[in-house]
């Protein structure tokens, strides 16, 4: 069971200031609301909706991801605190309007120190139904003058960061003749590839679903498709874009990745802690993944003031700033740029969190 009320001296990261269990058994909901920090303000985090083997593993990926949300809203200089939702069920077979304003209900309840989204299992139209029982629900649909699909940011964000990453490594802030190989061609994968393509770059794609592959091969004949992830970094990649699942960095990837740049879209790319040294060691400049794909965030966190896209726009071109301080400081300090990311991330959280306490 993983330890809720955890200290950082026990060797774990448990410090999380709330854990609410949810349940309305009439409709099936059973969802865990984590909220890690409100030092920056009300937490926000999607929900995920997810067909968890146990209540422990359901317990321990909230834990988790609403950490890495209060990292990622701190560094992407978000007036925002960090949280996440899971919901128990297959969302396939187990959503309904029913479960999902139940679930908006307890939402509500905590009266805004929580702020809900989409994420895996949930949609625009989902989080419509939410915001029907919660004020506290970004991430809604267009019509319902929500900021609609995060995927576009997200991929905008990432072109940014790769950007910087170019800067850092070759001198020049373009992918123009580079080779990028792009891992997923989902939502945000397939966004990618326009914003490699208007730049010049050459693309090399891999993906388990045809369907998202034909998609991009439609509208660029000559991308290159290559079998695997396995195949995709064996490549001769210049950089190497995971945008599909978590922990493609790892023991077997990092000895023989080529790429010089890893800057992809996938949250949680270091399989294990130690990877980002082996990227370091290797000579591999890694953007951090919870800075480069933050432009989903900043997207829906626009919501809540009244969506603007051009104003999140801007915001989320700031990633490309972002990137460069962060892998400025990972020079200077000589650690890798996942540790100078959570170093400023802390520091904000620390300075800006603290002012709070300056009464009002
Ligand atoms: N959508 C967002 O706004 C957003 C924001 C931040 C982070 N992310 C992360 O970015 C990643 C992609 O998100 P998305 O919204 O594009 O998801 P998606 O489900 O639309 O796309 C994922 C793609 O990866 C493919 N895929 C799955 N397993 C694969 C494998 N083993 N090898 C190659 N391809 C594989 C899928 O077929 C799919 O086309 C996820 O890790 C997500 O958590 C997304």
């Amino acid at each position: 069971m993983p330890n809720v009320f955890g200290s950082p001296h026990k060797g774990n990261d448990s410090r999380h200031e709330q854990v609410v269990f949810c349940q309305d058994e009439a409709s099936g909901l059973r969802a865990i609301i984590a909220i890690y920090s409100t030092a920056l303000g009300p937490a926000l985090g999607g929900t995920r909706f997810y067909p968890y083997g146990t209540e422990e593993e359901a317990l321990a990926d909230v834990l988790n991801l609403s950490k890495g949300m209060a990292y990622k809203n701190a560094i992407a200089g978000l007036d925002l605190g960090g949280g996440k939702a899971v919901i128990i069920g297959d969302p396939a077979t187990d959503k309904s309007e029913a479960l999902l304003r139940a679930y908006g209900r307890f939402v509500q309840s905590l009266n805004g120190r929580y702020y809900t989204a989409c994420d895996v299992g949930t949609f625009s139209e989902d989080m419509d139904l939410v915001a029907r029982e919660s004020r506290f629900v970004t991430g809604r649909t267009v019509a319902n003058g929500g900021a609609g699909d995060s995927s576009i940011l997200t991929a905008f964000g990432v072109f940014q960061g790769m950007r910087a990453a170019a800067e850092t490594v070759w001198g020049t802030p373009s992918l123009r003749g580079r080779r990028v190989g792009v891992e997923g061609a989902g939502k945000v994968g397939h966004r990618l590839v326009e914003h490699l393509r208007d730049d010049g770059a050459e693309v090399v794609l891999c993906d388990v679903s045809e369907a998202a592959i034909e998609r991009v091969r439609t509208r660029h004949p000559d991308v290159e498709v290559v079998a695997d992830n396995a195949a995709l970094i064996a490549a001769g990649l210049d950089v190497y874009a995971p945008c599909a699942l978590g922990g493609s960095l790892n023991d077997e990837t990092v000895p023989v990745l080529t790429a010089k740049i890893v800057c992809g879209a996938a949250n949680n790319q270091l399989a294990h802690a130690g990877i980002e040294k082996q990227l370091a060691d290797r000579g591999v400049l890694y953007a951090p993944d919870y800075v480069v794909n933050s432009g989903g965030v900043i997207q829906v966190a626009d919501e809540i003031g009244g969506f603007d896209f051009e104003r999140a726009k801007a915001r989320a071109t700031g990633i490309y700033d972002t990137s460069l301080k962060i892998f400025g400081l990972a020079a200077d300090e000589g650690v890798p740029p996942a540790a100078a990311a959570d170093r400023l991330a802390e520091r904000r959280m620390a300075d800006v969190g603290r002012l709070r306490g300056i009464l009002l």
